[in-house]
C-alpha cells in the first residue's frame, strides 16, 4: 500500500544552493527560505556548518541563520560534520542537526578528508553531544545505490555503515544516492535489508538525485517499501561538489506532482512552490530543471 501522508524534507537552500556556481546574496536565501515555508514545506534543510573552503556557497551560514525570522512552525535542519560545526550550530540557536556519513571509502575521503573509520570516529562525539542538548540528529548515508569511483556499492557495505550511524544515536536515516544510478529494484532491496537488520522504514528518508531519471520511480519503490518522509529540492537544482556525475536532487514540483496524483497529501501549495523556483531559476541564471515546473511557466 501507499501512505495517507508524506513529510518532503526540503533540501534546496543546501543541497540546490551548495553546488550552484553563481553566490546567492543572503537576503536572497532567507527570502528563497521563508517562500517555501510560505508554500507549506515544513522541514527545509537550510545550510551547513562545514568549513567554509570547502563550500564557499554556504560560508554565510551564520549570517543566513541570523537573517530568518524566528517560526516553530518550521524545522530547520542545519548540516554538521564535526565538533566545531556543532558549536557553531549551537552558537546560533540551531535545534536539528544532520550529519553526513559515506558507505564508501572514496567518497569519504574526498567529502570528509577521512577514512570511513574515521568520520564515524568524528561523529561519535557530535551525536552524543547534540543528544545531550536536546537536539533531534538525522544521519545521511551516502553513495547508496553507486558511487562514481568505486562502481556498484554492496548493500552489506551500506547496510553496515547504517547500522554503525544508527548506533550512535541518531533518529533518522536518509539514504543518499548521491549520484543518481539507482533503480526501484535496488531501493526495495536496500529497505528491506535495512529493516532486517533493524532499521525500519519508519526511522528512514530517502533522498535521490535524479542524474538518470530515476528519482520519482525510486522514491515510488521506497513508499511501497514504507518510507513516508521524501528529500528533495525546489525546482531541481543542486548536487555534490565533492561527487562528479552528481546533478540536481529530485525536484520538489515532480514528487508534489506525483503525490498529489496519487491522493497523498503533503500540505504543499504547487503554483506557489513553483512560483518560488521560477524566481529562483531567475537568481541563478539558468532555468528550472524540473518537469513540472517547466509544464506550469506560463
Ligand atoms: P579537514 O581539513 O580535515 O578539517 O576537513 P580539520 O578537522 O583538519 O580542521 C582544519 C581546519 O578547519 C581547522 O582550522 C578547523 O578549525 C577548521 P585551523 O585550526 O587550521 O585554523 N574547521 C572548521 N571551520 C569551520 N567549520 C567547521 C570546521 N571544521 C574544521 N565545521 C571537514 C574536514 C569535515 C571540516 C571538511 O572535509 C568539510 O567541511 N567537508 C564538508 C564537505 C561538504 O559539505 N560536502 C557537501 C555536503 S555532503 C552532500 O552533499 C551529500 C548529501 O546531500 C547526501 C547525498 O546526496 O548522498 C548530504
Ligand atoms: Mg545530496
Amino acid at each position: 500500500g501507499l501512505p495517507e501522508r508524506v513529510t518532503i524534507y526540503e533540501v534546496g537552500p543546501r543541497d540546490g544552493l551548495q553546488n550552484e556556481k553563481a553566490i546567492i546574496p543572503v537576503a536572497d536565501k532567507a527570502e528563497f527560505i521563508v517562500r517555501l515555508a510560505d508554500a507549506g514545506l515544513r522541514t527545509i534543510e537550510t545550510t551547513s556548518f562545514v568549513h567554509p573552503k570547502w563550500v564557499p556557497q554556504l560560508a554565510d551560514a551564520e549570517e543566513l541563520i541570523g537573517a530568518l525570522p524566528g517560526t516553530d512552525a518550521v524545522r530547520r535542519p542545519v548540516l554538521v560534520p564535526n565538533e566545531r560545526g556543532l558549536d557553531r550550530a549551537l552558537a546560533n540557536g540551531v535545534t536539528d542537526i544532520a550529519i553526513f556519513a559515506s558507505a564508501t571509502e572514496s567518497f569519504a575521503r574526498r567529502n570528509l578528508n577521512r577514512t570511513v573509520d574515521e568520520s564515524l570516529a568524528m561523529f561519535a562525539p557530535v551525536v552524543e553531544r547534540a543528544r545531550a542538548e536536546g537536539l533531534w540528529v538525522r544521519v545521511y548515508v551516502s553513495m547508496a545505490c553507486g558511487d562514481p569511483w568505486e562502481g556498484d556499492v554492496p548493500i552489506e557495505q551500506v547496510v553496515s555503515v547504517a547500522r554503525r550511524v544508527m548506533d550512535l544515536g541518531c533518529s533518522q536515516l536518509s539514504l543518499g544516492d548521491t549520484i543518481g544510478v539507482g533503480t526501484p529494484g535496488q531501493v526495495t532491496a536496500l529497505i528491506t535489508a535495512l529493516a532486517e537488520a533493524g532499521i525500519g522504514p519508519d526511522r528512514l528518508a530517502v533522498h535521490f538525485h535524479d542524474t538518470y531519471g530515476q528519482a520519482l520511480a525510486n522514491t515510488l519503490a521506497a513508499l511501497r517499501a514504507g518510507v513516508t518522509v521524501v528529500d528533495a529540492s525546489a525546482g531541481g537544482i543542486g548536487g555534490c561538489p565533492y561527487a562528479e556525475s552528481s546533478t540536481g536532487n529530485l525536484a520538489t514540483e515532480d514528487l508534489v506532482w506525483m503525490l498529489h496524483g496519487l491522493g497523498i497529501e503533503t500540505g504543499v501549495d504547487l503554483e506557489k512552490l513553483a512560483a518560488t523556483s521560477r524566481w529562483m531559476a531567475g537568481r541563478l541564471g539558468r532555468p528550472s530543471p524540473s518537469r513540472v515546473v517547466q509544464a506550469l511557466s506560463p
